[in-house]
């Protein structure tokens, strides 16, 4: 017999967390296959000690996910955008939560000098975050706590990316929804910490408001 591959590791947990979740509650699958509702979309970090639905005690069904690297909303990103636009437009998401880590291995790249090929262009993203705040950074004498305020200084950028987006300024002038919220996770203690929540409507400075119209995004 072949070598199990330890992907086959995965499958076997997938039968056995099936087979448990079908005996806790026979019509788990049957209501999920129906329809989605979540009230929630998470933009988090791809880390994989930073899972969404482990974190913050959701079920299948709960929360809608979009993870990149360092938990960016970069409004060129048509995989993020398509995401966002599809949770706010037709799921109706109350919250849209960004969430970054501390420890972060994309925001640490981003503070240094090490080339790293495809990945800078990404990164570029981060480390404009890093230059609009070198004063702040720079009176931090501790470099991981450093690191750590620039996590939570790209957590707002990127919630407040979110505001710039034609998604959310026309999903507010139509339903005063969603809440956009930075958070950040802490490795060492597992705890989740709120740095900014955004009530909908809140103005946004020139010149990123525009007059939408209300509704779907045409594009
Ligand atoms: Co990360």
């Amino acid at each position: 017999m072949a070598q199990a591959k330890p992907s086959d590791v995965l499958l076997l947990r997938n039968r056995a967390w099936a087979e448990e979740t079908k005996a806790r509650d026979a019509g788990f699958f049957e209501r999920l296959a129906e329809t989605q509702a979540p009230r929630f979309l998470w933009i988090g970090c791809a880390d994989s000690r930073v899972p969404a639905d482990a974190i913050t005690g959701t079920r299948p069904g709960e929360i809608f996910v979009h993870r990149n690297v360092a938990n960016m909303v970069v409004h060129t990103d048509l995989n993020m955008l398509s995401v966002l636009s599809y949770a706010v437009n037709v799921l109706e998401v109350e919250h849209v939560i960004v969430c970054g880590h501390h420890g972060c291995g994309g925001v640490r790249s981003a503070m240094g000098r090490k080339d790293l090929g495809l990945i800078n262009k990404w990164l570029r993203n981060i480390k404009d975050v890093c230059a609009a705040h070198l004063d702040e950074l720079d009176a931090i004498p501790d470099p991981r706590r450093r690191e750590d305020r620039l996590v939570e200084l790209n957590v707002m950028a990127q919630v407040h990316n979110l505001m710039k987006t034609t998604i959310i300024q026309r999903a507010w002038k139509k339903r005063r929804s969603p809440w956009l919220h930075g958070w950040v996770y802490d490795l060492s203690d597992g705890v989740l910490q709120e740095l900014e929540a955004i009530e909908p409507g809140t103005p946004l400075e020139y010149p990123f408001a525009l007059d939408v119209e209300e509704g779907a995004d045409p594009e």
